[in-house]
């Protein structure tokens, strides 16, 4: 028998009873004559004591322990001495005094410390990954994975929703990812596509008559990573039939609602505040804007057109855009750190950053070509005050937002004028379209399968030919029956209604300039089963790692995933992806060029 409780669940009212523990040694102390020995398992951890009166065996075999040895104690309860008390763990007035020790299995010299880990590189703690998990911050993590997939489960599950696997080997979804492809042996020369999401399954299974499912979904994208982007990583998949864009909204608000409360305690405010995506590039310049903070951007094409400074009247003039932001407290920056900023503001994509300081007056290189009175109406639309800076970009208005928004987050962040807390945040009003300037075409905004608003459905059929290829076409005015949801300037997931009629699906695909053969050979099934009768239907997908890391406070996804990828895709734990044997290739009929 190794256990009879957890070490963390042992309480004063256990005080003088005798209990047999197991767990790893997280530290010990050899103080001569009392050994103490920190006692850590799943639960947390106890104090144990090997005192030579109490058992003379245990001490002499305690003085071979070392970190990470598993171990077997049985001993009595005491309350620890007054002023030895630790008040940092729940068990901090007590310990063990041990009678009997086993030891379990021993432990090498260890790479890195199992408590200081947090300070080991990430690359030792991703190829140690056994070890790093053992710290209790980890283990508190994918606690909380399984708190709050198990939320989740249990809310849906009461709103009448079933949860229906689909499969991993399958075909391509346009997710605007590039697939991780599998090859088939028994089909030579041919593909798997591991799925970018469930997206096409999840409206099969509307066809079919299920009307309400959900998963807790693997994906797979290749795409470059990030620290909140993993090549897999998990959607909590939503799809549900007769409804509208109110029913998903209400019902991810419910479940977010239920799932902070049941796990953390926190109640959240519903409805969620609401922003059109045409709202959030103007103000924040994002498409997640993270409105815990003012700051925001603002047009100032009316006010610099006053003045000569050619930079900005050259991209007014190619139809770009000139704002600003109020670089709060920003004026005592000096040349050298406002000539950093520029340079940062340069790796972001801008031509260059134009800044006024507000100090005594104006002081900047570009004042001298505005009249004073202009400089006023600048500072005042921008809400500059004395001591602060006001930055500006002058560009295509793509860039300018990026720019001005990536500028406002670090400025925010700086200044630390980001409040702690969940913001939720719903974009919506999207357009169906975005134009795509390198391949001169129109492409979904979000995917192919998203409905336009009802009102607009005619318009899609109303197009002339010249319409697919100008990008101030009516095509760019659709709108669409999409939204995202965005907590804390973080993309947490996004969903539509799905156009449903089979007619209209293939005159979007003919607007994205997919081929008919094309569709028929990727989504042919989706099409061919919308003609079957299709009932309306709708859903979302939010990224569970995400919402894992806000919850948590982490600071990347991979803090909330066992086993992540590094930023090269690479398991560093088991060394995926590898080179496989020239066998498994022939079976395969692949050759490789590397
Ligand atoms: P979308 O592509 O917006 O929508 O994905 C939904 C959410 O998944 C998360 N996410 C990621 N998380 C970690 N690493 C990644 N590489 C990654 N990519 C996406 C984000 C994102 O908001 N089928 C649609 C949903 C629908 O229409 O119902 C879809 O997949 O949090
Ligand atoms: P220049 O006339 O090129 O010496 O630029 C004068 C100031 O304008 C410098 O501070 C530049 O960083 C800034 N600047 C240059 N291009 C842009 C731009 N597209 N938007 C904003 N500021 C710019």
């Amino acid at each position: 028998m190794y256990k009879d409780k957890p070490c963390a669940e042992i309480t004063e009212s256990d005080i003088g009873k005798r209990f047999t523990l197991s767990g790893w040694v997280f530290r010990r102390r050899d103080h001569g004559g009392l050994i103490f020995v920190d006692l850590r398992d799943r639960s947390g951890i106890i104090q144990v004591v090997f005192s030579p009166q109490v058992s003379g065996e245990a001490h002499e075999q305690a003085s071979d322990l070392r970190s990470e040895f598993v171990i077997t104690v049985r001993g009595e309860i005491k309350k620890r001495p007054p002023g030895t008390e630790n008040p940092d763990i729940p068990t901090g007035t007590l310990e063990l005094y041990a009678e009997e020790l086993k030891i379990l299995s021993e432990s090498q010299a260890l790479p890195f410390q199992i408590d200081e880990a947090a300070e080991a590189g990430e690359s030792l703690r991703l190829k140690y990954r056994y070890l790093d998990l053992r710290r209790p911050e980890l283990q508190k993590n994918i606690i909380l994975r399984h708190r709050v997939t198990k939320a989740i489960r249990d809310f849906l599950d009461s709103k009448g929703f079933l949860e229906i696997e689909t499969p991993m080997l399958t075909k391509s979804t346009p997710e605007g990812a590039r697939d991780f492809l599998v090859p088939s042996r028994l089909n030579p020369g041919t593909f798997y596509a591991l799925p970018q999401s469930p997206q096409l399954f999840k409206q099969i299974l509307m066809l079919s008559g299920f009307e309400r499912y959900f998963q807790i979904a693997r994906c797979f994208r290749d795409e470059d990573l990030r620290a909140d982007r993993q090549p897999e990583f998990t959607q909590v998949d939503i799809e549900s039939s007769f409804i509208d864009m109110e029913d998903i909204l209400s019902l991810t608000e419910g479940l977010l609602r239920d799932t902070f409360k049941r796990v953390l305690d926190i109640e959240l405010e519903i409805p969620f505040k609401r922003m059109t995506y045409r709202d959030a590039l103007e103000r924040y310049g994002s498409d997640k804007p993270d409105t815990r903070f003012g700051l925001e951007l603002v047009d100032v094409a009316d006010l610099v057109q006053k003045g000569q400074f050619k930079v900005f009247l050259d991209a007014l003039e190619i139809g770009g855009r000139v704002k600003a932001i109020r670089g709060k407290a920003m004026a005592g920056l000096s040349r050298k750190e406002i000539d950093m900023l520029t340079e940062e503001t340069k790796s972001f994509g801008a031509k260059g950053l134009a800044w006024i300081k507000i100090k005594d007056g104006f002081d900047s290189p570009i004042s001298k070509f505005f009249p004073e009175g202009v400089l006023k109406e600048i500072a005042n639309r921008v809400g500059a005050e004395e001591g602060d800076m006001i930055l500006f970009i002058a560009d295509k208005e793509e860039v300018v937002h990026n720019v001005l928004g990536r500028l406002r987050l670090e400025i925010g962040r700086r200044l630390n004028l980001i409040k702690d807390g969940f913001n939720f945040l719903w974009i919506v009003d999207f357009p169906l379209l975005e134009w795509n300037p390198d391949e001169r075409r129109f492409q979904a905004m979000h995917h192919p399968f998203t409905s336009p608003v009802d009102e607009d459905i005619e318009k899609l059929f109303s197009i002339e030919e010249e319409d697919l290829k100008r990008p101030d076409s009516i095509l760019g005015r659709i709108r669409a029956k999409a939204y995202d949801i965005v907590l804390n300037g973080y993309e947490l997931g996004g969903g539509s209604i799905r156009i449903h009629k089979p007619e209209v699906q293939e005159q979007v695909f003919r607007i994205l300039g997919i081929p008919e053969e094309e569709a028929r050979l990727k989504f042919g099934f989706l099409i061919e089963a919308l003609k079957f009768g299709a009932p309306p239907h709708g859903g979302i997908a939010l990224g569970l790692d995400r919402l894992l890391m806000l919850m948590a406070g982490a600071s990347s996804i991979r803090d909330v995933i066992a086993f992540p990828k590094t930023q090269k895709g690479v398991c560093l734990m088991s060394g995926a992806p590898s080179p496989v044997e020239p066998k498994q290739l022939k079976e395969l009929h692949i050759r490789t060029e590397v």
